[in-house]
């Protein structure tokens, strides 16, 4: 499939509902207490989603059942929202959603800390956060697809994480997931080269031991295969002829 190249007018779109999925983000994120189901967290982010004229776009995507993925400590992404599965002080919580603004996706995770978390949680928060600020310095025309990739790769492999090579950032726009796949680790080849206009989902998952992991009996659910805490930190952007723009976190300076 080759890489779509969206107009001005389409990236505004994008960056709508970039905006839209911010501001979900940041109130699911004040929202988070402990007592809370994963569903609870499920429920409020679906009626968010609806209340500012979007579409959920991960619900029914390939039969997902609910509309934010919610993956708690171990779980790496694509935790399914449980009524039984209720979070407590000390647990890292990653919140993935997708929303549909006039028939264009935005994608964008964030890890949250419940409570007081050990050292070894806040850090690997951190990290995870800051690969993707790593890979997005060569988000620019005219570098090569896998220079992003060896950025985040190499930013936690030096720090001692394990990159989850299982699944990769995408291109995004009127579908949710677009060619190009994006690796979080260092690969031996160039990729594509950047062209202003193309919209990216860059998504490291991290590991606090190895990068290696399982899906669970649920065939969604991806946990850490020696079941240490893991984290994933997301938003899509766009490549322009500077600076990419990352359009799902223009509000909040700190994210
Ligand atoms: N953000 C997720 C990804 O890019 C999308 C999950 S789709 C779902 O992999 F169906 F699992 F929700
Ligand atoms: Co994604």
């Amino acid at each position: 499939m080759p890489i779509s190249i969206k107009s001005s007018r389409e990236i505004e779109l994008m960056a709508e509902a970039g905006r839209i999925l911010e501001k979900v983000h940041l109130e699911l994120g004040k929202a988070l207490h402990p007592g809370m189901s994963t569903l609870d967290i499920d429920r409020l982010g679906k009626k968010l989603i609806e209340g500012y004229g979007c579409i959920p776009s991960f619900l029914n995507y390939n039969g997902y059942p609910a509309s934010i993925c919610v993956s708690v400590n171990e779980e790496v992404v694509h935790g399914i929202p449980s009524r039984h599965r209720i979070i407590k002080e000390g647990d890292i919580v990653s919140l993935d959603a997708g929303v549909i603004y006039k028939g264009y996706h935005s994608d964008a995770a964030r890890t949250h800390a419940i409570g007081k978390v050990s050292k070894e949680a806040e850090d690997l928060i951190k990290v995870t956060r800051e690969c993707f600020f790593e890979g997005i310095k060569y988000a620019k025309e005219g570098n090569h697809l896998f220079d992003i990739s060896r950025a985040i790769g190499r930013y936690a492999s030096e720090r001692g994480y394990g990159v989850v090579r299982d699944l990769c950032g995408h291109g995004v726009g009127t579908a949710l997931h677009e060619a190009p796949e994006i690796p979080n680790y260092e690969v031996p080849r160039k990729g594509v080269k950047l062209r202003a206009g193309m919209t990216l989902a860059i998504e490291p998952m991290i590991n606090i031991g190895g990068w290696e992991v399982d899906w669970l009996d649920d065939d969604w659910t991806v946990v850490s295969r020696d079941r240490t805490l893991s984290a994933h930190y997301e938003n899509t952007i766009v490549i322009t002829d500077g600076e990419p723009r990352i359009l799902s976190a223009s509000l909040d300076g700190s994210k």
